[in-house]
C-alpha cells in the first residue's frame, strides 16, 4: 500500500550503508518508501562488469525489510525492456563529461532507466548519492528538461572508518587493492588542504592530487578534473563552489570519488 508522499531510492542491490542512508533520509521525509534494485544492462558498456556484478538478492530484501521499506520493486531485464531499447534518454553535452566521457553510453543507460522508473513508481521525491556526483548533474538536468514533477534529493557520501567511499565494487578488491584504494580518498584530502591554506589556481591543485594517485603503482588514474558541479564544464579558479572529482582504476576495479570545494566568504 502506498499512501501520503512517496519517496523513491533506485538501486542496484549488492546494498550498503551508502545506500541504507538514502532509504534512511527517504523514511524521514516520505510517508511511503519505494526501494527499486534492478541491475541495468543498459549502462554497461561491452567490456564493463555487467555479469559478475554482485546480486545479493535475499540479503539485499532482508536488509530493506530491516529498514521498514514498504514496498520492494525487483523487476527482471524482460520485464523492464519486454521490447528491447528504441527510445533513449540522453542529456546531450552533460552525458558525455566526466564518467560519460570514460564510460560511452553510460549516462544514456542511467537516464533512460530513471526515466521508465520514474514513469513506473510516480515518486515525489527520488533521492541519489553524492557519490555519483556526474550522475546527480546529469539527473537534476534531465528531470528540469522533461518536467518529471519529481523532487531530487542528493545526499551525503558514506565512508568507510578509513575514508574509502562506500561503493557496491568495493567488494571486488582483495586486501592489497583495498589499501591501494585509499589513495583516491587521500588525493581529495591533499587538494582540499592545498585549497583551505589558499591555493586557488585548478591546474596546481590538479597536479598535486596526480602526484598522490601516481604514488601507488595498483592505481592508474581515469580522470581528476574539478568542475561546476552543475554544468560539469571545467573551471579555472575556485570563486564558487566547485566540484572535484576523480575515477581510478585499483587493478580492473574502478572507483570515484568526489567533494565539494567551497570558497569562504
Ligand atoms: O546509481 C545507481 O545505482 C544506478 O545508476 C541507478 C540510478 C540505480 C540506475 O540504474
Amino acid at each position: 500500500m502506498r499512501g501520503g508522499r512517496v519517496g523513491f531510492v533506485p538501486t542496484m542491490g549488492a546494498l550498503h550503508e551508502g545506500h541504507l542512508s538514502l532509504v534512511r533520509a527517504a523514511k524521514a521525509q516520505c510517508n511511503t518508501v519505494v526501494v527499486s534494485l534492478f541491475v541495468n544492462p543498459t549502462q554497461f558498456g561491452p567490456t564493463e562488469d555487467l555479469a559478475r556484478y554482485p546480486r545479493p538478492f535475499e540479503r539485499d530484501r532482508d536488509l530493506l525489510e530491516k529498514e521498514g521499506v514498504a514496498i520492494l520493486f525487483a523487476p527482471s531485464v524482460e520485464e523492464m525492456y519486454p521490447a528491447g531499447e528504441l527510445t533513449r534518454v540522453n542529456v546531450e553535452g552533460l552525458s558525455e563529461k566526466l564518467d560519460g566521457r570514460s564510460r560511452p553510453g553510460h549516462f544514456r543507460g542511467v537516464m533512460t532507466i530513471v526515466s521508465k522508473l520514474f514513469h513506473i513508481i510516480e515518486p515525489d521525491v527520488a533521492f541519489f548519492g553524492q557519490k555519483d556526483a556526474a550522475q546527480a548533474a546529469v539527473i537534476r538536468r534531465m528531470v528540469r528538461d522533461l518536467n518529471f514533477p519529481v523532487e531530487i534529493v542528493i545526499c551525503p557520501i558514506v565512508r568507510e572508518p578509513d575514508g574509502l567511499a562506500m561503493s557496491s565494487r568495493n567488494a571486488y578488491l582483495n586486501h592489497d587493492e583495498r589499501q591501494s584504494a585509499l589513495v583516491l580518498h587521500r588525493s581529495l584530502m591533499r587538494v582540499e588542504d592545498e585549497f583551505r591554506a589558499g591555493e586557488k589556481s585548478v591546474g596546481t591543485l590538479i597536479a598535486s592530487a596526480a602526484e598522490v594517485i601516481a604514488q601507488e603503482p595498483r592505481v592508474r588514474l581515469d580522470y581528476f578534473e574539478i568542475v561546476d558541479p552543475d554544468t560539469l564544464d571545467p573551471v579555472q579558479q575556485l570563486e564558487h563552489p566547485a566540484l572535484a572529482a576523480v575515477a581510478a582504476y585499483v587493478g580492473t576495479t574502478r572507483l570515484i570519488d568526489n567533494l565539494i570545494l567551497t570558497p569562504r566568504k
